[in-house]
């Protein structure tokens, strides 16, 4: 049957150039640093996205069930909060169930779904257009990571930017108010942001969260360096290698790290570099916030919080900001 083209959503072409110049240049920089780093975006593949699905689903992985609780619990609450018709920005959409699960109440006018891994968008946002026929859907694959460029096919009024999952806890809080003055920029002033936002907790809560028995998050963590491999030809052999994830309490976040298991040394064209045994690449932090640090960063960036739900435990908090006058 021909694709119905009255309900399929748009999707326009994708910023992050796999193997381009510049990726290739920011991965072997990295590889390169005295303390080897790879930024978290390169979790994301095909199959990266997916192991974070399967994440979702692990008993320890609390995140996900208690934002989901607090968005059942209060989902009313919210639409009356933020109002029906907006345009709903949705950051890192994924499989885009989150949002769509608010579509009911939110009514938005169009919803624009964002993610680094376009291919994954695509399929998401397909299968969505014909449940939700009425609701103007565009798809966008970018990295919105270090810039937030929206085409003119984006509504401007009521601009709602949904960042939910605590995914601001992979930014630092220097760069997470800075994200977050992007998205100020692109608000007008009727737009506003809601917000899912992990809280300091008992570290053992948070070591269970992200080193999980049965290695799903292990299995999350490894594959970054088969998406390496793709993407800037290094030759990482993923058994050489090992997960560790542990809450560094000074820091207020959760580390995740690659460990050599042995002596090696990863080549790529142009370049390599060794690594002694138990020497690591730090791949992603998570960091936890209080909720009145959580309230400072957003007030920081340009928005002035509305409302905020939280669950019994004060676990989670789910943010609504409105942008405040520049
Ligand atoms: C996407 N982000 C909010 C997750 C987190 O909890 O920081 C990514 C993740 N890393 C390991 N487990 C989940």
């Amino acid at each position: 049957m021909p694709p119905d083209t009255t309900t399929a959503p748009q999707l326009a072409p994708h910023s992050l150039v796999h193997g381009s110049a510049a990726v290739v240049a920011e991965i072997v920089a990295g590889l390169a640093a005295a303390q080897a780093q790879v930024s978290p975006k390169f979790l994301y593949d095909a199959l990266g996205s997916r192991l974070f699905e399967a994440i979702c689903e692990l008993p320890e992985y609390y995140p996900t069930r208690t934002e989901a609780a607090i968005f059942a619990a209060h989902g009313e609450a919210m639409a009356r909060a933020i109002g029906v018709g907006s345009t709903l920005i949705d950051l890192g959409a994924g499989n885009c169930a989150k949002a769509a699960a608010l579509f009911p109440l939110l009514q938005p006018a169009q919803y624009v779904a964002i993610d680094i891994s376009a291919d994954f968008l695509h399929e998401a946002l397909a299968g969505l257009q014909q449940r939700f026929a009425a609701i103007d859907m565009l798809g966008l694959g970018l990295d919105f990571s270090s810039q937030l460029a929206l085409p003119a096919s984006v509504r401007a009024e009521q601009r709602l930017f949904f960042y939910p999952g605590s995914s601001i806890g992979n930014f630092t809080p220097d760069e997470a108010v800075a994200f977050l003055r992007r998205a100020r920029a692109q608000c007008g002033n009727d737009g506003g942001v809601l917000i899912g936002v992990d809280l300091v907790k008992d570290s053992a809560v948070l070591d269970a969260a992200y080193d999980d028995a049965i290695g799903v998050t292990a299995a999350f963590n490894l594959n970054l360096l088969r998406h390496l491999n793709h993407l800037a030809g290094t030759d990482f052999d993923v058994r050489q290698w090992r997960h560790r994830g542990r809450f560094n309490g000074a820091e207020a976040r959760i580390e995740m790290h690659l460990e050599a298991r042995h002596a090696l040394t990863v080549r790529w064209p142009g370049g390599a570099r060794s690594f002694d045994a138990g020497e690591r690449i730090h791949t992603e932090n998570s960091y936890k916030y209080r909720q009145s640090a959580a309230v400072g960063l957003l007030e920081q960036a340009g928005f002035q919080a509305n409302c905020v739900w939280t669950d019994a435990q004060g676990w989670f908090a789910v943010i609504h900001a409105r942008a405040i006058g520049q």
